[in-house]
């Protein structure tokens, strides 16, 4: 059994957070989202990964993530050249693959399900195709799963204008070698792409053996700002490990689940968990509440924050309002002057967001 992990696709970043960076090395609790799914596949005994990278993000992706070693796998890292489809990247990762069976991975899914009782469905019974599917809100963004009242898939249908159910393909999917022979049979979707849900419902239309199963936990699908925040606090709540890497200096104080990373420093500060904080970083005067994740090299000085992710190396100085519910992109500037400022200078990129409230 292999893995096929696609972390290639468009290049469109996770804006407005991140512009230079693959949305697959975006951190939730200060851990990239991909690597949550490599850890995934390899508790689920599976060692011998692929990966599927562009040629824009790739050399970020590889270097950041390496052989596998740090996870105890293997990794094979794969260029598709062009981002035509889920797909497509299987085809490109075919003599990879070999007449291997494999779960497919999509990077920037995080779920919280383990994937060993899915892969005991699909080994147990010897199936083609294993979808995970879960009930959304809004399901003509994603992939859509009709099914039967004894749960049999019926049809499926990639982000369908007029959806024939609310339950969503999960981006977690289970194939034999099958797969390759129906992927050879369809054609790319009126977006031009060749989409893996169209392989699937190749498979069901010649009788190949599909089954479906709902996801009992979270999924999160990391695109935009609160899905983020959402993600970064799950992980905070239920898997953060207490672990102070310092010595917290007399005048400050860690309370409750906290991770801080060597190097950091805190000078007349409070964090109170669960919250992470990276490595080199340096806060005065600090609040840190819960559900705050700080990447490293982060400087903040005379700050407030609660349940914000702020990425490497930003800095905040002299903000007394409490900053909440925010994300705070790479190396972003903020400051304000120790007098109530008579204005505000801004330097914002693209897509930047700022609310005052
Ligand atoms: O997240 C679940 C959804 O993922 C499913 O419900 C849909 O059925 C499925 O088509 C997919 O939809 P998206 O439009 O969200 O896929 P996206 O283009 O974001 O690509 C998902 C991942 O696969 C992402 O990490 C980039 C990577 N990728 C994508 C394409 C199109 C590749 O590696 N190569 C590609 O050609």
């Amino acid at each position: 059994m292999k893995a096929l992990i696609l972390s290639g696709g468009k290049g469109t970043r996770l804006r407005p957070l991140t512009h230079t960076g693959a949305k697959q090395l975006v951190p939730v609790a200060n851990k990239p989202i991909l690597w949550y799914g490599i850890e995934s596949i390899v508790a689920a005994g599976i060692t011998d990964i692929g990966i599927i990278l562009n040629p824009e993000t790739g050399d970020e992706i590889q270097a950041k993530t390496g052989d596998g070693d740090r996870f105890g796998a293997r990794i094979t890292y794969i260029i598709q050249d062009s981002p035509d489809g889920l797909a497509h990247a299987v085809k490109v990762a075919q003599p990879f693959l070999g007449e291997d069976p494999f779960v497919m991975y999509l990077g920037d899914n995080l779920i919280q399900d383990r994937l060993d009782e899915f892969l005991d469905v699909f080994k147990g019974q010897q199936l083609d195709g294993v979808i995970l599917l879960k009930q959304v809100p809004n399901p003509t963004a994603f992939g859509v799963a009709e099914v039967d009242a004894r749960g049999r898939v019926l049809q499926l249908v990639e982000k369908p204008p007029v959806p024939p159910s609310d339950l969503a393909l999960v981006g977690v999917y289970f194939f034999s070698p099958a797969i390759h022979e129906a992927i050879a049979q369809i054609q790319p979707s009126t977006r031009g792409e060749l989409e893996i849900t169209d392989a699937i419902q190749q498979l069901i239309r010649t009788d190949r053996a599909v089954e479906a199963r709902q996801l009992q936990g979270w999924w999160l699908d990391t695109g935009k700002k609160d899905d983020l925040l959402a993600a970064n606090r799950i992980i905070l709540d239920t898997q953060l490990e207490a672990d102070i890497a310092i010595a917290v200096e007399e005048g400050s104080q860690v309370l409750g689940r906290v991770r801080i990373g060597e190097g950091s420093v805190l000078r007349n500060s409070t964090v109170r968990g669960p919250a992470a904080i990276g490595r080199n970083c340096h806060l005065e005067n600090c609040f840190i509440g819960p559900y705050s994740s700080i990447g490293d090299g982060v400087t903040l000085i005379d700050a407030d924050i609660e349940h914000s992710v702020i990425l490497e190396q930003a800095k905040i100085e002299g903000i007394d309002q409490r900053i909440v519910d925010s994300l705070i992109g790479e190396r972003s500037h903020l400051k304000l002057a120790p007098n109530r400022p008579k204005a505000l200078r801004f330097a914002l990129g693209k897509d930047s967001q700022v609310e005052l409230v």
